[in-house]
């Protein structure tokens, strides 16, 4: 994975193992903090309420066996494909999905997805376009980047059978879209997708919801927009919540309508 990976700014988080880690949990520990930039923090029989406590820490990179989970303030995440199951299950079965459509996936595709988070667009976009198409997903926050890209590296799930898979051709990268976007060539991708955290959403889900907790919020720039639509060799497409009030603010035309939300379309230059 390329990386631009520093510890995140605003959070003190440090890396520390399961309360009886074995010799193997222990290297992949120190190799994490290693790779990361956060410090290791042995367990010594301590709760990781009380670790934090003590080592005055945001949360916490908990490696366990197989992988590792986030915890902050006894809540934890593990990575998941999230809907992505039941995409691809309904997928399989010839149901429409409405990502699929407003970026008018077909095989071969390439993808650049500007907002990872968990990655179930990317992941459902990866399946449509096939192993000869190509998926790339940002995500700024460094936790969630890691997560996902360790997640979706060893993840193992038998059904749907296209789920595994599509995840593990899933480039995930580290970065701001914003930073991105000005550095890549014209037409390197056919469809540059959006699906912002909008404000109203992470002050609605703050303190329930470890994602949003670590989620960067804000939506794409007209400046970034404009970027997007260099890169884009075919179109540029956002999500939004229903009406579409940021679509209409950021001048998309609506293209497809759920019953939450909606998706909009601007042309490649
Ligand atoms: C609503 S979530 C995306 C959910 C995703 N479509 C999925 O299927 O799971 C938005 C994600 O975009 C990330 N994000 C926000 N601003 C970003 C930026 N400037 N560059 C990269 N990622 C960003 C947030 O941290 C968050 O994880």
């Amino acid at each position: 994975m390329q990386t631009n990976r520093e510890p995140e700014p605003q959070l003190a988080f440090a890396v520390t193992t399961s309360a009886r880690p074995s010799p193997r949990e222990l290297a992949r520990a120190h190799c994490l903090a290693g790779e990361t930039g956060y410090r290791y923090v042995p367990r010594t029989h301590r709760s990781l309420a009380g670790m934090a406590a003590d080592e005055r820490l945001t949360g916490l990179i908990v490696v366990e066996r197989g992988n590792f989970s986030l915890w902050v303030a006894g809540r934890c995440l593990r990575y998941h494909p999230n809907m992505a199951k039941l995409r691809l299950l309904a997928l399989e079965q010839g149901k429409h999905d409405i990502l699929v459509d407003a970026l008018q996936l077909k095989l071969g595709d390439r993808v650049l997805d500007c907002t990872c988070g968990l990655g179930a667009d990317a992941i459902v976009a990866a399946c449509k376009v096939g192993a000869t198409g190509r998926v790339r997903t940002l995500e700024a926050s460094p936790l969630l980047a890691l997560l996902v890209e360790r997640g979706m590296a060893c993840y193992v799930i038998d059904d749907p059978p296209a789920l595994v898979p599509a995840m593990r051709r899933v480039e995930v990268l580290n970065a701001d879209y914003a930073d991105y976007l000005r550095c890549e060539a014209d037409n390197a991708w056919d469809v540059v997708y959006f699906d912002p955290m909008f404000s109203e959403t992470i002050a609605d889900a703050q303190g329930l919801d470890l994602v949003r907790y670590l989620a960067r919020g804000g939506s794409p720039s007209p400046a970034d927009l404009g970027e997007a639509r260099r890169v884009a060799r075919r179109r540029v497409v956002m999500k939004d919540r229903r009406p579409g009030y940021a679509l209409a603010r950021l001048g998309f035309a609506k293209v497809e309508e759920g019953r939450r939300v909606c998706y909009g379309a601007l042309p490649a230059w």
